[in-house]
């Protein structure tokens, strides 16, 4: 079993327990003073888990549309009929989806109660369930309300990964190949157990030194700037790893447009991201007029266009990028 510590600026520590079968460690990191547990999942998650304290469980929809305000009101009423109190504590079961929806609602429900992760997928374990952000959509955008929350514990039981279904276990690659860029450690040449476990030290690293996204945190959204847009703009049918997959090749041509890395870095993202198997081409559909809006509302564009982008010094967060520069390389990515 593979575990890694997150230590934040705080002081806070939890682990990350990594490996097949550590759904089995969940006794052990249940607060002592927790009489009850709320565990909240989704129907197809399928995974039952034993706190070993009187347990209660909630389900939420499928999907992005689960991500909403409204499911955190009726979860919070859920909890409050139930009597759950704040030395209690919330088990998010399953994908992003969860998580974020658990850790928001633990985040708000009495002003803030423990929350424990169980990841049940590839994008969780790697990323969602690590770090503490939580929150919901809004018709306007993806993640617009939220908080920084952070897990008691987080378990990522690689067991649980053999049930998932395949477009669903790509898409966790997607958010995986942008760790490839953010070390240049050699990832691919790991293990999945040794590629996660790898993975969530990046992640833990970067949040040790910025838990609230002031500045280096904010590299962890590599290709996310066009990933959210084609998410939001695809009504969420595009799954989040596939979009974030063709926001890094965006990314790197964006990059290689400013001339901050040259075309052989721009091939090595093409590369992994097509050693995964995922897309590095936008939907026929999407217009660059409802990409670019899209992009401007992105959390991150306070100053224009807003990108990480690689170059000579590694990731950076790089501001006010011309629209016609962001337009052109659309085309790189058609
Ligand atoms: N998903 C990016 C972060 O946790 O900061």
């Amino acid at each position: 079993m593979n575990e890694v510590e997150v230590a934040l600026p705080s002081g806070i520590t939890y682990p990350v327990i990594i490996g097949n079968g550590a759904l089995d460690r969940l006794p052990s990191v249940i607060p002592k003073a927790s009489n009850r547990a709320a565990i909240v999942t989704q129907s197809k998650i399928g995974i039952t888990v034993e706190p070993e304290i009187e347990n209660k469980v909630f389900e939420i929809d499928d999907g992005e549309g689960a991500k909403s305000l409204t499911t955190i009101g009726e979860l919070c009423s859920a909890f409050a009929s139930w009597g759950l109190t704040r030395s209690d504590v919330v088990i998010g079961v399953g994908g992003g989806v969860v998580t974020d929806v658990a850790g928001f609602a633990a985040a708000t429900y009495h002003r803030g109660i423990p929350v424990i992760h169980i990841a049940t997928t590839l994008l969780a374990q790697i990323d969602a369930a690590v770090g503490g952000k939580t929150g919901v959509n809004l018709p306007e955008g993806k993640n617009l309300v939220g908080s920084f929350w952070q897990p008691t514990a987080v378990i990522c039981d690689i067991d649980a990964l053999d049930t998932l279904p395949e477009r669903e276990l790509r898409s966790g690659m997607g958010e995986l190949a942008k760790y490839h860029f953010l070390t240049g450690d050699p990832l691919i040449e790991m293990e999945l157990k040794d590629r996660i476990s790898r993975a969530v030290e990046i992640k833990a690293g970067i949040v040790a030194q910025d838990e609230k996204e002031q500045g280096k945190r904010a590299l962890l959204n590599y290709g996310h700037t066009l990933g959210h847009a084609i998410e939001n703009i695809g009504n969420y049918e595009i799954k989040h790893g596939e979009a974030v997959a063709i926001g890094l090749v965006y990314a790197a041509e964006l990059a290689y447009n400013l001339e901050r890395i040259d075309h052989e870095r721009v091939l090595e993202h093409r590369q992994v991201i097509e050693s995964y198997g995922l897309p590095s081409a936008l939907p026929v559909s999407m217009s660059d007029e409802d990409l670019l809006f899209a992009m401007t509302r992105d959390k991150k564009a306070v100053e224009g266009f807003t990108f990480v982008l690689d170059g000579p010094n590694g990731l950076e967060i790089v501001k006010d990028i011309e629209e016609i520069l962001v337009r052109e390389t659309l085309k790189k990515v058609r």
